[in-house]
């Protein structure tokens, strides 16, 4: 099969993180006989430098070419880097939202899966642990106040910021459904997580959601609070099997529920539009204090690769060969410094792609 895939680098740990998902992909090629063509992309930190804007037509352009994109991560350190002395429309984070927008990419999937041999990087009590888990966070993307208007203004002498969370029906049934058809392949429980005792537009979240459950009458539905869903991750993250939830919930519960699967290092994602295309990228950040070092746990950006197979591409089998290679490194014992433990040997980013590629 001939793939085109779109790459963007990005900032920070990006570059060696996108190097160790490019290797493990190329052994893909070779083993399966396709053919997967990159284009280089620019993006945030990098295409402020380059360009002078964190995203520019021609990225979206070249991007809209390709069947998928993977990227590493955007950003550096606000303390010191002269990209937040910009305003913000204009930072690296500005473009990731641009380009999720200008995609559409409003579905946002981020699994958490307990891995047995991460078991000790867990920092949950050994009985919660012992449960295990495997949960995927279906994020909306596209809205919410991550969208909404906003304005930093002074009234009457004060300084006042004021940001808009909103949703309109149509886009709270898009995600719905979304969540609604993973949860037929796997075991058929969605849990909305809103905040409906206080906010309006998740009293029409719930709604909508409701009204689009009738449609899915094998997946049970329940609906819980976001505080009351953050407590449960670590009382008892077994509970979950899809988590539906709006875009600014998703992104603060996603970090949770990777910490609580060991490490954030572990956590892919994919975002979807309503075609095949989609932008992978693991969930963390571009990690500037750890930035060329060598250190980055590359596993997030190359099982988001595998996501990439899977999703835009329709290779299942290639998509668990990755995956499969992954959990061999780690019951060989091999760990990067953010899983590490007792008994485990040390493998820095550039070793743990090798040992993944070596493994398909
Ligand atoms: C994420 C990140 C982004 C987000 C940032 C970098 C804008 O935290 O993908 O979770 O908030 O969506
Ligand atoms: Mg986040």
């Amino acid at each position: 099969m001939k793939c085109s895939i779109g790459v963007i680098s990005g900032d920070g740990i990006g570059p060696e993180i996108v190097r160790e998902a490019r290797k493990v992909l190329n052994a893909v090629a070779a083993k399966y006989g396709h053919d997967f063509e990159y284009t280089d992309l620019l993006l945030g930190g990098a295409s402020i430098d380059a360009h002078g804007v964190p995203l520019t037509e021609e990225t979206i352009k070249k991007a809209k070419a390709c069947d998928a994109v993977l990227m590493g991560s955007i950003g550096g350190d606000p303390k010191t880097s002269p990209w937040y002395q910009l305003e913000p429309s204009k930072r690296p984070e500005a473009g990731l939202l641009g380009i999720r927008k200008a995609l559409n990419l409003f579905a946002n999937l981020r699994p958490a899966y307990l891995y047995e041999e991460l078991r000790s990087a867990c920092p949950l009590r050994g009985d919660i642990s012992a449960a295990g888990f495997d949960m995927i966070i279906i994020r909306e993307l596209t809205g919410g106040l991550y969208f909404g208007a906003r304005r930093t203004e002074e009234v009457d002498g004060v300084r006042t910021a004021t940001d808009t969370l909103s949703y309109n029906e149509n886009e709270i049934r898009r995600i719905a459904r979304r969540a609604f058809d993973i949860a037929l392949k796997r075991k058929k429980k969605v849990c909305s997580v809103d905040k409906a005792n206080v906010l309006d537009s998740s009293r029409l979240w719930r709604k909508v959601v409701e009204e689009t459950a009738k449609d899915y009458p094998e997946v049970a539905l329940s609906h819980m609070y976001v505080d009351n869903c953050a407590m449960q991750l670590v009382m008892n993250p077994a509970q979950f099997d899809v988590i539906l939830t709006e875009n600014m919930f998703g992104d603060i519960l996603s970090d949770e529920a990777s910490m609580v699967a060991g490490s954030i290092g572990m956590l892919a994602s994919a975002s979807l539009n309503d075609t095949k295309f989609g932008l992978y990228e693991p969930s963390h950040g571009s990690a500037p204090d750890i930035a060329g070092q060598n250190k980055a746990n590359p596993l997030a950006t190359i099982l988001s690769a595998a996501m990439m197979l899977r999703y835009s591409f329709d290779l299942d089998k290639e998509a668990e060969a990755v995956e499969t290679a992954v959990r061999q490194v780690l019951k060989d014992g091999y760990r990067t410094g953010d899983i590490m433990s007792d008994g485990c040997a040390y493998a820095d980013t550039e070793r743990m792609g090798t040992l993944v590629a070596e493994r398909i």
